[in-house]
């Protein structure tokens, strides 16, 4: 692939809240969770596991407010859970599923970052034992939808060279 075509992907990616109601091919899903298992992590440790759900019981028992009912018809939604003795746990899973949702784009899906939910309550659905903590899930499934890009803050406003100063005297 050449590095324009990575470059469309990551800019072109929207979140993605209408799906068609079709599963996920276990190779596509594969393939998914592989970009997640190669992301980087502190010392290596890998201190992660991901849940994936698509049963249509489960899937309802993750939904926590009618925003994220989309949800269902997900085809699957991935819950990654990170190791809570380790520092950098909650870093190294939030990259990990950031990589699938890239990896979800690239493969001609769409996916959505889902970060409203009751720990405990989808700790007891997915018997999540209590040393992990639930960091995000994402949703992820064939889109139905391509939504319009939100406004996003510009360069000028974020980046800052050398000092976060821009000028002298001037915040
Ligand atoms: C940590 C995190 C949690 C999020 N939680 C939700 C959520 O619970 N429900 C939802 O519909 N979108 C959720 N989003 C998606 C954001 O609303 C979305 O990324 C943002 O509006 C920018 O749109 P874009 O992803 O299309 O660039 C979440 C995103 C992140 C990174």
């Amino acid at each position: 692939m050449k590095s324009e075509e990575l470059l469309k992907i990551i800019y072109d990616r929207r979140s993605v809240r209408r799906y068609e109601r079709r599963p996920i091919p276990k190779d596509v899903l594969n393939a998914i969770l592989e970009a997640g298992r190669l992301a980087p992590t502190a010392r290596n440790k890998q201190p992660w596991h991901f849940v994936v759900v698509t049963k249509p019981e489960l899937k309802r028992r993750l939904i926590f407010s009618s925003w994220n009912s989309f949800m269902e018809d997900a085809g699957a939604i991935i819950v990654g859970c990170g190791d809570s003795r380790e520092k950098w746990a909650v870093v190294d899973v939030a990259i990990a599923l950031e990589n699938m949702v890239i990896a979800a784009e690239a493969l001609g899906l769409g996916s959505c970052w889902i970060g409203y939910f009751e720990e405990s309550e989808v700790k007891r659905a997915l018997g999540i034992p209590d040393h992990l903590r639930v960091v995000a899930m994402i949703a992820v499934g064939y889109p139905a939808e391509k939504p319009e890009p939100p406004p996003k803050k510009s360069l000028d406003e974020i980046v800052h060279y050398e000092t976060f100063r821009r000028e002298e005297g001037k915040l």
